[in-house]
């Protein structure tokens, strides 16, 4: 096994004695960043704390962790109660390895560390009231994790199995302080649900929204699940397809909510596609101003794309996507196994996608597609969670540098300004979106190499990608006046300008303002 694990949470959670059980159920060592920084300074913590003040011991720790995280040998590592305070530092074991937080209530905290000694922070005439404080100071690092861990009435080698599983099932983390979320990708997942909602839905009503594409199937027995576990479920069927995503339908479950008596804890789980899922999202995040939302995504495209990242929305008559609100999920639990009922033409459109995010994300992502593109068409459960995982990664990491797309979120929209503007022309029936992404970066990549961003070469091998994938790729019957016009009527136009995502080798693509008539001009020479 070569998975790392690092322990944080309060002075008093536990942290070095799980770690010394986490190091008897794996068979190597623990080591501690505390004692290191005691080791490398020769003085007590403490003392540091005394002689060089909060910022300089802070300094000393961030060092110390750098080299620790070089150190592939480190695989488990029990964190200074502050550590994670650093934004750096905390990014930084986030990727590098499982970031466990191990919390406890106020009293077996103290109970724990007792009389303070050696515990500068907790020096004080009233040391609950300093651990509360500590903690609410820090509980939005504490919450960028993979897992959050109470410890209270559990022993060590109990806590040291329930980390040895969140290891195995490996989640995705979207870290946003409070409202950090993990995407778990693996085949069965969603058999977690009861429990993912007694965590995000104590005690409230459980509205489950999805489509007539999916209701007989996935949908009832995630139903079924809740009720036998005697959740409250509220069940709305909408139907089927894009034509369905408009106001009438978000009502549908705005009334069935409210009808049962929706309160604050109330939550909506979407179950089904994209569709569903933003739907699902923009009804939660208006009823009574916002209430939980959990995502069961059952299409490739929305476990790969609309579950992750927060953008709710419907569509109006001037156009698709135009009224919506930006409200992140508590959870979003992929399932590979849905997808054995999806249709082929489905799973492909998904994969574009796919495409898109390893474009994005670099030249190893791009390969291991390339390698597996048989697989994926094939449908097989290893290339398509390791495809999804790559996918939601990307997002995650995007979505975390901007989640209002204000800068950086806007290169998800590579392929996008002339995939709309084929969908637009096409009446929104004659393609899947993702199939319309697919010539969307065709036509993209035929831009990029007029400004010079992308070479013929690059755009040859995405074409070829896609093809064999099974997507389109000819898009010059579509590059014509009528059609291109739609990019005018982008609404991520600016100032009559549109950011053109161009691509050039993967892992390069950039933004790139453009008049709209320098587009369409470079589009149809
Ligand atoms: N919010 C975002 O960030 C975001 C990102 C990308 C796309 N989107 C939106 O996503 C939507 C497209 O989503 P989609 O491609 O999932 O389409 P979709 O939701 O319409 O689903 C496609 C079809 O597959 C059926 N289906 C779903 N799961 C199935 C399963 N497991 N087995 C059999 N049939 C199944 C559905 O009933 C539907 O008929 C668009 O509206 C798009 O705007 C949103």
């Amino acid at each position: 096994m070569s998975e790392r694990v690092f322990l944080s949470g309060p002075m008093g959670s536990g942290k070095t004695a799980v770690a010394a059980a986490l190091s008897d159920l794996w068979q190597t060592p623990a080591y501690d960043l505390d004692a290191l920084v005691e080791q490398r300074t020769g003085l007590a913590i403490a003392e540091l704390f005394r002689t060089r003040g909060e910022a300089g011991f802070r300094a000393i720790e961030r060092e110390l962790l750098k080299e620790q995280l070089a150190l592939p040998d480190v695989r488990i590592l029990s964190l200074g109660g502050g550590t994670v305070v650093d934004t750096e530092s905390r990014r930084a074991l986030l990727s590098t390895g499982t970031l466990i937080t191990l919390t406890g209530t106020t009293e077996t905290l103290l109970r724990r560390v007792r009389s303070g000694k050696g515990r500068p922070l907790l020096d004080v005439a009233n040391p609950a009231k300093a651990i509360e404080q500590i903690v609410a100071l820090r509980r939005a690092a504490y919450a960028e994790c993979h897992a959050q861990i109470a410890t209270d009435e559990r022993t060590v080698e109990e806590l040291a199995q329930a980390i040895d599983r969140v290891v195995t099932e490996a989640p995705l983390v979207v870290p946003l302080g409070e409202r950090t979320y993990r995407v778990e990708v693996f085949p069965g997942v969603r058999h977690e649900l009861v429990p993912r909602l007694r965590t995000h839905a104590p005690g409230g009503v459980v509205v489950v929204v999805t489509d007539t594409g999916v209701d007989d199937s996935w949908a009832r027995r995630a139903r079924e699940s809740l009720e036998a576990a005697s959740l409250t479920c509220v069940p709305v069927c909408l139907e089927a397809g894009e034509a369905h995503k408009h106001i009438g339908s978000v009502e549908r479950i705005w009334d069935a909510a409210l009808d049962a008596g929706v309160d604050r804890d109330g939550f909506v789980l979407a179950v089904g596609g994209g569709v569903v899922g933003d739907m699902a999202a923009f009804a939660a995040s208006t009823l009574l101003r916002g209430v939980g939302l959990g995502q069961l995504p059952t299409t490739l495209l929305s476990m790969v794309d609309s579950a992750v990242g927060g953008k709710t929305g419907i569509d109006r008559r001037q156009g698709k996507n135009l009224v919506g609100t930006f409200h992140q999920p508590k959870f979003v639990l992929c399932d590979v196994e849905t997808l054995a009922t999806l249709p082929l033409a489905e799973r492909r459109a998904g994969l574009a996608e796919v495409v898109k995010s390893a474009w994005l994300a670099g030249e190893a992502e791009v390969c291991m597609l390339e390698r597996a593109a048989q697989a994926l068409v094939d449908g097989e459960l290893e290339a398509t969670s390791d495809a999804v995982r790559m996918s939601v990664q990307l997002k995650a990491k995007i979505v975390t540098e901007d989640e209002l797309e204000t800068g950086s979120r806007a290169l998800l929209n590579l392929g996008h300004t002339v995939g709309h503007a084929i969908e637009a022309q096409g009446g929104f029936s004659a393609l899947r979106h993702g199939e319309a992404v697919a010539l969307g970066m065709v036509a993209a990549f035929k831009l990029a190499v007029r400004l010079g961003t992308a070479t013929q070469e690059q755009a040859e091998r995405m074409t070829a990608l896609l093809r064999a994938l099974g997507l389109p790729t000819a898009v010059e019957p579509h590059l014509n006046p009528a059609t291109l016009a739609y990019i005018g009527s982008d609404k991520k136009r600016r100032a009559g300008k549109v950011r053109f995502i161009a691509p050039g080798a993967p892992g390069k693509t950039q933004i790139v303002p453009l008049s709209v008539a320098d587009a369409v001009g470079h589009l149809l020479a």
